[in-house]
């Protein structure tokens, strides 16, 4: 069992009070990063796990256009095989931190007819067990990663995805009032942000973790901002990290399938299963989609010119002298 610390104090009440789902209970500190208390009951499997030479993971802080990397990773690497795109997203592209994040064990007897597949109730065992090439998304920071990725003794190869922090913490508020139950309000919510105590935090220790070792020949860094201005040219340059040659019309084909219209309207991709199981649930019964706006600089609209400051202040402080900008 790693070290680990609880989360206590103010922010361990106001993470207990504020994220109202019936899969949440107290939170640990593990290498620095904020995790549900689940977790520790895996950590253990997931330093062991074995890497394989040709896994395609997908690395990022929650919110940062995981998905939509995901699906662009998928897509190239399978040689634009839209008919395959058809199978539910995470069973594609299995979530390797999911069953840690969530106690199962406890919260499933009470709704026997939910029928949650095995990629969410096992996501490990699912993904040990999965054929070559593996596609793994996680969150996880890099210290965080099985031992044999950190420790550089496979070829698996990582793509990272970073988006800017304002936009990131508005998607990350909208995404746990939908999706974990949380009923505080958004400037409560960037406080939490900001001070790395959500789930998954630090966030500059996810981004910088994959930044320092963006020269390494298997990681490629990513931005959210540039698939927005220029999605062909990170088509290409994915391709070229995967090996894969793709004509100026696949490029144009691909680009069309992963517009966020049509994103927000596929349902492999657009999570309206989860969605749906919530409210039929009644786990969470909060309004929206996962697929929500899909901007970037929303922030503007949403946060006060003090907030900006503290952000700007923050931002500086932690990512000054890296040569990483949003
Ligand atoms: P918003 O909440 O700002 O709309 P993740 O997959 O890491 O959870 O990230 C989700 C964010 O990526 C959401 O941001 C979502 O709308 C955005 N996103 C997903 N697919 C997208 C696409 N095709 N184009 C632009 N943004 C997309």
């Amino acid at each position: 069992m790693p070290e680990y610390s609880e989360v206590t104090g103010e922010e361990g009440k106001i993470l207990k009070q504020k994220f109202t789902t019936c899969f949440r209970t107290g939170y640990i500190k593990i290498k620095g990063t904020v995790l549900p208390e689940y977790y520790l009951k895996f950590a253990d499997k997931i330093n062991e796990m074995k890497a394989r030479d040709d896994d395609i993971w997908v690395c990022s802080f929650p919110k940062t256009g995981t998905t939509w990397t995901q699906e662009m990773v998928w897509c190239i690497a399978n040689d634009l095989d839209f008919e395959g795109a058809k199978v539910n997203l995470p069973r594609r592209f299995p979530f390797l931190d999911h069953t840690p994040l969530f106690d199962y064990e406890d919260v499933l007897p009470k709704y026997p007819d939910m029928n949650l597949p095995d990629y969410v109730t096992d996501s490990i065992g699912f993904i040990n067990e999965l054929p070559s090439p593996r596609f793994i998304k996680t969150h996880l920071p890099f210290q965080l990663l099985p031992q044999q990725i950190q420790d550089k003794n496979t070829k698996a190869k990582i793509v990272y995805i970073a988006r800017n922090p304002k936009d990131t913490c508005l998607s990350y508020y909208h995404h746990c009032k939908l999706m974990e139950g949380y009923v505080g309000e958004f400037d409560e919510f960037a406080k939490l942000f900001l001070s790395n105590a959500l789930c998954f935090a630090p966030f500059p220790d996810n981004v910088l973790g994959f930044w320092k070792r963006r020269h390494d020949p298997n990681i490629l860094f990513l931005k959210y901002e540039d698939m927005k201005t220029d999605l062909s040219s990170v088509i290409r340059k994915t391709a070229k990290f995967l090996n894969k040659e793709m004509t100026e019309n696949q490029v144009n084909v691909l680009k069309e399938h992963l517009s966020f219209e049509s994103m927000k309207n596929n349902r492999a991709v657009n999570y309206e299963e989860v969605i749906e199981i919530n409210r039929t649930y009644k786990l969470i019964e909060a309004e929206g989609s996962f697929m929500r706006s899909g901007k970037v600089g929303e922030w503007k609209g949403r946060m006060s010119p003090e907030l900006i400051e503290e952000f700007d202040k923050w931002t500086e402080k932690h990512f000054k002298g890296t040569g990483l900008e949003f």
